[in-house]
């Protein structure tokens, strides 16, 4: 190997990121707060392969989204398979649901999924081409109600997680009703057809819906007097989406009408919402999540017909707002005792002090493969511990352990098999004292 090639620094791939131990309390939070919210509206997990036949997303996803048509990893595997890996997780919860027969489980079967995803964006504000998901999907169902329950469901974890969002909803029909609101729609889009931007422009043939979710200033103007999908719904699809629409007042959870939430996959039918932070503005808006109903993709994967409706969010993009908005998560246990050893016979004594300790609950953390004291005793300061116990070679030989409160920097000796009741005792001691002074959280 040539000398440049071995000095060869590696970085990160275009669009990929690393989680540093820094921002993992983000990640430990919103993943418990999505437990406890599926614990509670009884979700199980599933989670499923990363890797899928690529066909599955064309026929889900659909071949005109952008998403298959040109953001999917996609690669031939050693066998010839074409194979992907998975931009989102509804597809393959799909696959699994038909594939492991839960059709003849009680329906409806609700799931939940927390993962990465792969999409060959433009990395940009919000777009990574490795992203996380929070995803969840109750299939076997038509009923409204699991509509209503499914962005109450959504709406609680960002409440849970003070982000204040609003749900932007709407329904773009059934294949009964929308191909008319369709021929509609065209027909007026038609007639701005040299007005509207490059892309709109190339999709008013093939999926001219999708023009009503373009960012472009000039697709907008255009786009707000538009017709409107509600007002051409068949009875079924007006029924329902009136009934989700009670049950949210019901449950007075903060929506917008929107007739340009249309969502970037062809699988939904009826009921599409997103998540949109509370102050967005609609031009710069980045949503934090979107989902709806898909009654139509079991069928179309080969599955018996079977209604469906799921939702996804983008964890990234939710850290994000959360660290814009200062949204303080909680931080892990700080250690209490800090253990310090000085020469080789004591330093193996300290590691099995360092499991003893553990073992009886005290929080505590070790420098032992440190040596010299000073330096010891600044981690622990810095470390902001109680106590530093410091085992030297005289200590071991008398059968004696230092404790030194790191407050007042007072020094004790105290015989060595009774240390541990010692520091528990003193723990115990400095928690009264907090409680008392009101400083801290009452002992339970
Ligand atoms: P989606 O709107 O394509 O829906 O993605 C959901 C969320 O994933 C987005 O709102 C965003 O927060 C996040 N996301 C998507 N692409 C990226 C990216 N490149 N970088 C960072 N975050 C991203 C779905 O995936 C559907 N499967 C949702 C669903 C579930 N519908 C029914 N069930």
């Amino acid at each position: 190997m040539s000398k440049e090639l071995k000095k060869k620094r590696f970085q990160l791939v275009k669009g990929m990121r690393d989680i540093l131990p820094d921002e993992q309390i983000f990640w430990f939070h919103i993943e418990n707060v999505v437990k406890q919210v599926a614990d509670k509206y009884g979700y199980h997990r599933i989670s499923t392969a990363l890797l899928e036949s690529t066909e599955l997303f064309k026929r889900s996803v659909g071949t005109t989204s952008d998403i298959v048509e040109k953001e999917m990893y996609s690669f031939e595997d050693k066998g010839g398979e074409n194979v992907s890996l998975r931009p989102e997780f509804t597809a393959g919860i799909a696959r699994a649901y038909i594939e492991h027969g839960m059709f003849n489980l009680p329906q409806p079967i609700k799931l939940y999924s927390f993962g990465p995803c792969f999409r060959y964006d433009k990395p940009q504000a919000g777009r990574l081409r490795q992203f996380h998901q929070f995803n969840f999907e109750v299939i076997g169902e038509a009923d409204a109600i699991c509509d209503a329950q499914i962005i109450l469901l959504t709406y609680k974890i960002y409440q849970a997680l003070n982000v204040p969002v609003v749900v932007q909803i709407n329904s773009i029909g059934c294949p009964e009703c929308r191909p008319e609101y369709e021929t509609v729609l065209k027909d007026y889009l038609k007639k701005f057809r040299s007005k509207l931007s490059e892309l709109s422009q190339k999709r008013l043939n093939k999926n001219s819906l999708r023009i009503l979710d373009s960012k472009e200033e000039v697709d907008q103007a255009i786009i707000k007097d538009a017709p409107q999908q509600v007002d051409y719904l068949c009875e079924r699809c007006k029924d329902h989406f009136i009934q989700v629409l009670e049950y949210l007042d019901e449950l007075e959870i903060p929506y917008a009408l929107n007739f340009k939430v249309v969502r970037g996959l062809d699988y939904y039918t009826r009921t599409t919402f997103e998540i949109w932070p509370e102050e967005s503005d609609q031009g710069r808006m980045i949503e934090l999540g979107g989902g709806g109903r898909y009654d139509g993709l079991m069928e179309q994967l080969g599955g018996r017909p079977t209604p469906a409706i799921g939702f996804a969010a983008g964890v990234e993009r939710l850290i994000n707002i959360m660290k814009e908005k200062n949204i303080k998560v909680a931080e892990p246990a700080k250690p209490d005792v800090y253990l310090a050893q000085l020469g080789a016979e004591s330093r193996k004594r300290a590691l099995s002090l360092f499991e003893e300790m553990y073992d009886v609950g005290i929080k505590v953390t070790e420098g032992l493969a440190r040596s010299g004291l000073k330096a010891q005793l600044e981690l622990a300061n810095k470390l902001g511990v109680k106590y530093t116990l410091i085992l030297g070679q005289k200590e071991l030989i008398d059968g004696t352990i230092m404790i030194r409160d790191m407050e007042g920097g007072i020094q004790e000796v105290v015989d060595a098999k009774k240390v541990i009741n010692e520091v528990q005792k003193r723990l115990e001691k400095a928690k009264v004292s907090i409680n008392k002074n009101g400083n801290g959280p009452p002992s339970s």
